[in-house]
């Protein structure tokens, strides 16, 4: 009966995939380390009996501690968009979680990639999810399956800010670029699913491609219909008036040009899917039901504040 025993370790437990992977551990009645930096916001998975460890993920000895004993692992590299240097604190992040693992003697690891990992270089944020995979599977004795996500719909929420600023939505990405576009929890069920079947062995790469390709003409068109905005459209804006709304929003012009980057990679096909589409790499949430159950509260909330 060891089964009952093995821990399941989950970095990034509070955000858009990690709390989904926890909740789907926890349901299967799991032993689940939850790794995050606030203990308020990992509060309702430990109310579900996951036990609490608070480390950086930045820093390999805390990191190296939070995954002892661990048999499998959830591993991401948060994002930090404020960050003055992204691709460092990338770097520190990956040595911090290949250290962990080798340290720990993990013996299963699902790793949160994404599409355009293939490439070294050009791909902006990306290049940190390709080094992710390269130092993962430099490790010997551990079977590693990094999970290679589209485009996540997650993404078009920025487009509640412009919609109110602008009156449109906006972005760099081509009109009529069609994107493999993937609602976070989809790919939460996916790598629990993985962890919990263990079908993996060596090192293997999966792409995860959402429910439909669909371009930002057609995403802005569904917004339009569910904020009973008929006329809303989509622009691809230039670069400098970019680079300067997200750097208005917050983020460090590193990580704008990082982020105009990956753009140009998705615009050329750069960065693209290299599976066709298929059941196993399509997963079930539609555009739609993103926009009904996250896209349209959040714009509600913001209009009404
Ligand atoms: N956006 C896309 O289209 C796309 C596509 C493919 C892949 N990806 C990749 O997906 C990942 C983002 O996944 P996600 O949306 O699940 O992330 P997320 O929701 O931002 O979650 C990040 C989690 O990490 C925690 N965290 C942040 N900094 C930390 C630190 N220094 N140490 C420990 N924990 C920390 C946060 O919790 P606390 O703040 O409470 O600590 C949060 O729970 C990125 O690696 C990105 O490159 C994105």
């Amino acid at each position: 009966m060891q089964w009952r025993f093995l821990m399941y370790v989950v970095v990034g437990a509070s955000g858009n995939t990690g709390s989904v992977v926890a909740n789907q551990l926890l349901a299967q009645g799991k032993k689940v380390r939850i790794i995050g930096r606030n203990a308020a916001h990992l509060q309702p998975l430990s109310a579900k009996g996951a036990d609490i460890v608070l480390a950086d993920v930045s820093d390999a000895a805390e990191l190296v501690q939070a995954f002892q004993n661990g048999e499998s692992a959830y591993v991401m590299i948060p994002p930090d968009p404020a960050r003055v240097d992204v691709r460092d604190f990338q770097g520190r992040v990956t040595d911090a979680i290949a250290m962990a693992v080798e340290k720990s003697g993990i013996k299963n690891v699902v790793a949160l990639s994404s599409i355009g990992a293939d490439q070294k270089s050009g791909t902006g944020p990306v290049v940190g999810l390709y080094e992710l995979e390269q130092k993962l599977n430099r490790i010997q004795n551990v079977n590693v399956l990094s999970l290679r996500a589209g485009y996540f719909m997650e993404n078009a929420l920025a487009q509640i800010g412009a919609i109110k600023m602008m009156g449109s939505a906006i972005g760099p990405l081509r009109p009529d670029l069609k994107l493999a576009m993937i609602a976070a929890r989809d790919i939460g069920v996916a790598a629990a699913n993985a962890l919990l079947r263990l079908e993996f062995r060596g090192k293997q790469t999966q792409e995860l491609h959402g429910q439909r390709d669909l371009d930002y003409t057609e995403a802005t068109r569904i917004i339009a219909q569910a904020i009973a905005k008929p006329d809303l459209k989509y622009i691809q804006g230039s670069r400098d008036q970019l680079r300067k709304a997200m750097v208005q929003m917050g983020m460090s012009d590193n990580f704008a040009g990082l982020i105009l980057e990956m753009s140009d990679a998705l615009n050329s096909g750069h960065m693209k899917p290299l599976e066709a589409r298929s059941a196993r790499n399509t997963t079930p949430t539609s555009f739609e039901t993103f926009v009904a159950e996250s896209f349209v509260p959040a714009y509600q909330h913001q209009q009404a504040a």
